[in-house]
C-alpha cells in the first residue's frame, strides 16, 4: 500500500534517541500528493515532535489544507496509535470520515476514521469561524 510504504521509508529518518520509538507518517492531500514526516525528539523531552505533525507542516508548507487519507507506522507490539495531541491536528485538515491506517513493521494493520479516533473533535466550528 503506497502510503504505509511512504510512512515505512520516511520512518527509517526519525530522531528518536531517547525513547528508541521511531514513527512514520505519510499524509495524502486534497491534491493527490503525499507528504511525510518522522518523530524528532529533543533532549529537552518536552520539545520532540511527533511525525504526524512533522507530515502536516509539510503539507501546508507546500500550500495544501485539506487531507484525504493517513499511514502510521512504528516498531510496536501492534499498530501505532496516533497522540491526542495529533489526532486535534489531523482534525484541523480532515473529515470525519478520512481513514487513519496505523501499521506495525510486521506488516499488522488496523484502520480508523478521525472521527472513530476524536469524536467530538474541537473545531473552527466551536469558535464561530466554521
Ligand atoms: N510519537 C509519534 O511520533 N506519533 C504518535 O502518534 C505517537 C508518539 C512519537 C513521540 C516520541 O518521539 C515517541 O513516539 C515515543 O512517544
Amino acid at each position: 500500500m503506497e502510503l504505509l510504504k511512504a510512512a515505512r521509508a520516511v520512518r527509517d529518518h526519525a530522531y528518536a534517541p531517547y525513547s528508541g520509538f521511531k514513527v512514520g507518517a505519510a499524509i495524502r492531500a486534497g491534491s493527490g500528493k503525499i507528504y511525510t514526516g518522522c518523530n524528532v525528539e529533543n533532549a529537552s523531552y518536552p520539545e520532540g515532535t511527533c511525525a504526524e505533525t512533522g507530515a502536516l507542516a509539510a503539507l501546508v508548507a507546500a500550500g495544501e489544507t485539506e487531507l484525504t487519507e493517513v499511514a502510521i507506522i512504528a516498531d510496536g507490539p501492534g499498530p501505532v496509535s496516533p497522540c491526542g495531541g495529533c489526532r486535534q491536528r489531523l482534525a484541523e485538515f480532515g473529515a470525519g470520515q478520512v481513514p487513519i491506517i496505523m501499521g506495525t513493521l510486521t506488516g499488522e494493520v488496523k484502520t480508523a476514521t478521525l472521527d472513530a479516533l476524536l469524536p467530538g473533535a474541537f473545531s473552527s466550528q466551536n469558535l464561530g469561524k466554521g
